[in-house]
């Protein structure tokens, strides 16, 4: 078997799991955070389970990148860039800046997240490093590629922004949850969600690449049922929760 046949048959095997999970996930919820519940097996500290499983997505991206003969390419050191941006922010700080002190998550979730951001980030990395077209330097003026960055930027910000607003809502050595305000959760219960769907919406219409959709439709499958299972958890556990506050779409769902 060839790479490219290989490559083809895990692109094509991501969108049927992003099906999968899609539908499985709005009757049984990824148990971390606050869906977590006994019988999911050993567990480990949230704050290495972050870091652990999101390090694939920094490591597999530059092996990559440094195997490539596009090392000097600007658009793909953008896209890169772009991708780093968020990840190393992820694996890195966001553990350190979130209260996880004290929390747990089933190794089975962390290994689970590990083995896809390994299989996700092969895909993207090959793809714009080495197996997809090249980017030429117009595609900078490209509308996708405009749009798309700024959705990401926006994405990003929208994202971080977020989940600086629920790393308050605990004093040091609290455990327990309260109702975030301020920022987009004025409207819906999920922005940081929300914000990471714009990145990954944008990250794909700036690399216009299947593997990208992939990412961004896998992101989805993920967060949407999470969204909704988080904010009827919120509906169900404050009563004085704000009535028109919706999901993850301001006004609409
Ligand atoms: N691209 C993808 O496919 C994907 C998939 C999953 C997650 N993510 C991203 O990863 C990040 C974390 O996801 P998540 O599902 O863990 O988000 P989350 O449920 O909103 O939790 C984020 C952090 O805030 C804390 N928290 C949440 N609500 C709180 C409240 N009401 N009061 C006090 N603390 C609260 C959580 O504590 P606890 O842990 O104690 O609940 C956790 O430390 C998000 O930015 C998300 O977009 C991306």
């Amino acid at each position: 078997m060839t790479e490219l046949q290989f490559f083809d048959g895990l692109l094509g095997f991501w969108f049927i799991m992003a099906a999968v999970a899609f539908v499985s996930l709005f009757w049984l919820p990824a148990p971390y955070g606050r869906m977590k519940r006994a019988g999911w097996g050993p567990e480990l500290p949230a704050r290495w389970g972050w870091i652990g499983m999101e390090l694939p997505a920094v490591v597999v991206p530059l092996v990559c990148f440094g195997l490539s003969a596009r090392m000097d390419h600007l658009v793909v050191g953008i896209l890169l860039g772009m991708w780093l941006l968020h990840y190393l922010q992820r694996t890195f700080v966001y553990p350190f800046r979130m209260r996880m002190s004290g929390k747990t998550m089933p190794f089975l979730v962390a290994a689970l997240a590990f083995f896809t951001n390994i299989g996700i980030n092969y895909l993207n990395a090959r793809w714009l490093y080495t197996l997809g077209p090249e980017y030429s330097s117009a595609w900078l003026l490209d509308p996708r590629f405009l749009i798309g960055v700024t959705l990401f930027l926006f994405g990003f910000v929208l994202n971080l922004h977020s989940d600086h607003i629920l790393a308050n809502l605990r004093k040091p050595g609290e455990t327990g949850y309260k109702v975030p305000r301020g920022g987009l959760y004025r409207w819906i219960s999920c922005p940081n969600y929300a914000g990471e769907l714009l990145e990954w919406t944008g990250w794909a219409l700036a690399c216009w690449s299947l593997p990208a959709l992939a990412f961004a439709v896998w992101s989805a499958a993920n967060l949407v049922p999470r969204a909704r299972e988080n904010h009827r958890w919120y509906q169900r556990s404050f009563d004085d929760y704000p009535a028109g506050r919706k999901a993850l779409i301001p006004g609409v769902w």
